[in-house]
């Protein structure tokens, strides 16, 4: 069984891409898919290189059980074009910056993340930076129901 590996990508690295890769880790140890499932986040920025998770979105997501304070943020890098099998972009300029980077061959792997919550209107996971506890709590939730779609999507399309 061929291992995937899922990048999940937005600006800064540190509110809402840290949080779907805290998330989907914590699905990824419950469903016991380590073995062939993946998750490294990252931004298309570079203001945060080696920063903490947000201290707003580590109070959020820790406090509803998903460990995120030992994640340090980091750039998109050519490198993960090749490594990942799924990079999936946070909000649509993140998907713009990304497919700009990308070699040609591999841009069937970058889609928008909310692709796999099939009941959204929503096409876009909402940035949090500059709101209140609320928009985190926002996207903390709407991560959580995505993320459990997409680990479902690929259990179930396990080779
Ligand atoms: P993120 O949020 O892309 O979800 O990590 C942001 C983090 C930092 C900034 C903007 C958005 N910033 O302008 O520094």
């Amino acid at each position: 069984m061929k291992k995937k590996s899922v990048l999940f990508v937005c600006l800064g690295n540190i509110c809402r891409s840290p949080t779907a890769h805290a998330v989907f880790q914590k699905l990824i140890n419950e469903t016991e898919s380590n073995d062939y499932i993946e998750v490294d986040s990252c931004g298309t920025g570079d203001w945060h290189i080696g920063h903490k998770p947000d201290e707003r979105a580590i109070s959020v997501a820790e406090s509803n059980d998903f460990p995120m304070a030992h994640l340090r943020a980091r750039q998109i890098s050519k490198a993960d074009f090749y490594k990942f099998d799924l990079i999936l972009a946070m909000d649509k300029k993140n998907l713009i910056d990304i497919k700009k980077q990308c070699p040609i061959d591999f841009e069937g792997k970058i889609d928008l993340f909310l692709n796999y919550f099939p009941d959204s209107s929503l096409e876009e996971v909402p940035d949090p930076y500059f709101g209140s506890e609320k928009d985190f709590i926002f996207s903390l939730e709407l991560i959580v129901k995505t993320s459990k779609y997409l680990i479902k999507s690929l259990i179930n399309n396990k080779e």
